[in-house]
């Protein structure tokens, strides 16, 4: 079986971070418009940071992000040598919390956790959970603890407490198995680690792991992102509708990747443009 290459999700990240974004910077404050990116696409909400006294300053803007989605199918053009890694795509669904106020333009730390799946040799699909407190690497979580599949309907659920601690709760809702793990930062001390105040930034994602330009694009069936959550530090609640979304497209060398669709105040679709009427053989 392949073993998924998740921490070079991390280093697509940091790349695109440093270079890719207007301005050199993400994310890039409140309600701007359409963003493209060549590895990410998806949606955003970005949350204010709440006028609060004492204490309660120095905790990031956004406690909560959570939503459901279903983990995709992928295949290969029908061309395609396997045998070739650079043909055997990569693909992560994750929900985040980030904020904005770092003191150094270049750190984004931030919590994430969702699932992947690989590709292997034969173009047989395989899935996993992660979570990750970027900047250090993605965790998998062992199929013992947390088993998902192409096809299964997800939960996930990840909370920010205080800077460098945050909790993540998932639940497969095809087979009833919950994960909850409490998070700590990796490098707790270092302030490259702790989740910056200012305004906040809940992720809702689909990720492609791509170190260069491919020849083929990954192809995917639909990824519908539902029951999205997002709720501040005061227990106020924000959707799609809250006026400070944005959507995030993924093309890459002029081509288009992932494409997000609203669907209602909660919910959106990623699609390929290759993959939107695919329905997979074996999805449920
Ligand atoms: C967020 O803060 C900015 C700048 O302080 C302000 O202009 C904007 O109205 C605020 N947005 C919301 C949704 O409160
Ligand atoms: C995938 O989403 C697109 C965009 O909303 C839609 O046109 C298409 O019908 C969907 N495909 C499937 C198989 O549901």
């Amino acid at each position: 079986m392949h073993v998924p290459t998740l921490t070079l999700w991390c280093f697509c990240m940091l790349v695109a971070l440093a270079s890719g974004s207007p301005g050199g910077r993400w994310p890039i404050g409140l309600g701007m418009s359409k963003y493209v990116s060549s590895f990410l696409g998806g949606a955003v909400i970005n949350i204010n940071q709440t006028e609060t006294t004492g204490k309660e300053e120095e905790l990031p803007a956004i406690r909560t992000v959570s939503a459901e989605w279903n983990i995709p199918w992928s295949k290969a053009p029908d061309n395609a040598d396997l045998s070739n890694p650079n043909n055997r795509h990569s693909l992560a669904q994750w929900v985040g919390i980030l904020g904005n106020g770092c003191a150094n333009k270049n750190w984004y730390p931030f919590l994430q956790a969702g699932t992947n799946i690989e590709m292997d040799e034969h173009g047989a699909i395989v899935a996993g959970a992660w979570v990750e407190w970027f900047p250090a690497g993605a965790h998998p979580i062992p199929k013992e603890n947390f088993a998902v599949s192409p096809g299964d309907q997800i939960m996930v659920v990840v909370n920010v407490y205080t800077r460098i601690l945050g909790h993540v709760y998932m639940k497969n809702l095809r087979t009833g198995q919950e994960y909850t793990a409490e998070v700590e930062a990796d490098s707790p001390k270092d302030p490259k680690f702790q989740i910056c105040l200012g305004s906040g930034v809940a992720q809702f994602f689909q990720e492609w792991d791509i170190a260069k330009d491919r020849e083929n694009l990954p192809i995917f069936s639909n990824v519908t992102f539902s029951s999205m959550t997002t709720i501040d530090r005061r227990g106020e609640f924000y959707d799609l509708t809250s006026g400070t979304e944005d959507y995030w497209t993924m093309i890459d060398a002029g081509r288009q990747v992932a494409i997000p669709e609203g669907i209602d105040s909660k919910s959106f679709v990623v699609y390929s443009p290759q993959g939107k009427t695919w329905t997979p053989r074996g999805s449920h």
